[in-house]
């Protein structure tokens, strides 16, 4: 599977929080940025004033989201923070993004395209950069930061858990998705991810996966096959520890190694993780990569044939 071509922009979203965005982005970022043998790079653009993929996910300091503030409302270029792993960079979240948000109005009113400025930004990046992917989390309230990252995202992928607020968050992103296209954007539903499952819960998640089926009826899309499972326990090692899905599995490795060595020699075993085994958790991701790829390569392939047939 290859991906070529321009750096292709995903938005995270759903109007509800809680369900999944931002631990979704920084998981399936790192997975990007370190898989195979070169990798790709990728750009997280920290879209959410609360800032939770930069601080709690990443662990990253930032900025308070002043760069991406800036660009929005004066066009001035984006500053990434570099290289917080291997082939990955973010552009920070935080609280300057409400300001912005609450002012949008006003900015508007002058004449100020929130959108364009964003977008021409990141193209600027991505080419002095060479990105080749580009994942924005989102907030779930600011209803005119989300408008403007659906109109500069190409795709977008909606996590939910199965409850209904949150199904109800996912139903009143769909009607702004599909308000976007009416005015001119260009972003496709990429899909729906189910996140927090149980998988013992056969019969419920057929429900729901019907329920999401229905409402993505005419959008040309489906929702995952894979669903991310409930893993309590490593959702709290990731936030403490500021790791990855991913980069939960090593440390959990290394801390079963030196558990045994510290057996070994008659020392109390120390407990650092939660999470015994995360590997599960990880695949998951992992399986989610694989199937993220894959629609975007048949999306793509769609459009070149519109442009050559
Ligand atoms: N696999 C999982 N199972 C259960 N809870 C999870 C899982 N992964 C993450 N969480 C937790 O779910 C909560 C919401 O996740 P988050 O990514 O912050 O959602 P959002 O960005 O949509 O608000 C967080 O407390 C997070 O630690
Ligand atoms: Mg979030």
């Amino acid at each position: 599977m290859t991906m070529t071509g321009p750096a292709r922009t995903i938005l995270v979203a759903n109007q509800k929080g809680g369900v999944g965005k931002s631990t979704t982005v920084a998981a399936v970022a790192e997975m990007i940025a370190t898989a195979g043998k070169r990798g790709r790079r990728v750009l997280v653009v920290d879209g959410d004033p609360q800032a939770n993929v930069t601080v709690e996910d990443l662990g990253v300091d930032g900025d308070r989201g002043q760069s991406l503030a800036a660009t929005l409302q004066f066009g001035t270029p984006l500053t990434p923070v570099r290289d917080v792993r291997t082939h990955l960079d973010v552009i920070a979240g935080g609280p300057q993004l409400a300001v912005v948000g609450a002012a949008a109005n006003t900015i508007a009113e002058n004449g100020i395209d929130m959108a364009t400025n964003m977008q021409t930004q990141l193209q600027a990046l991505c080419d002095a950069e060479g990105y080749d992917v580009v994942l924005i989390d989102s907030g779930p309230g600011d209803v005119p930061l989300l408008d403007t990252y659906l109109s500069v995202a190409n795709y977008l992928l909606i996590p939910t858990r199965a409850d209904q607020a949150s199904l109800g968050g996912v139903e009143r992103l769909a009607r702004r998705f599909w308000r976007a296209r009416k005015h001119g954007a260009s972003i496709q539903l990429l899909g729906v991810l189910l996140f927090d499952v149980n998988p013992r819960a056969t019969k419920r998640n057929e429900e729901v996966f019907a329920q999401v089926n229905d409402m993505l009826a005419g959008s040309g899309t489906s929702p995952f096959d894979i669903t991310i499972r409930s893993a309590p326990a490593a959702a709290v090692d990731m936030r403490t520890l500021h790791r990855t899905a991913g980069e939960l599995v090593a440390l959990a490795h290394d801390e079963r190694r030196s558990r045994l060595t510290r057996l070994r020699d008659k020392q109390r075993p120390e407990r650092a993780l939660w999470s015994s085994d995360p590997t599960g958790l990880a695949a998951d991701y992992q399986e989610l990569v694989r199937q993220i790829v894959s629609r975007l390569v048949s999306y793509e392939a769609a459009a070149v044939g519109e442009r050559v047939g």
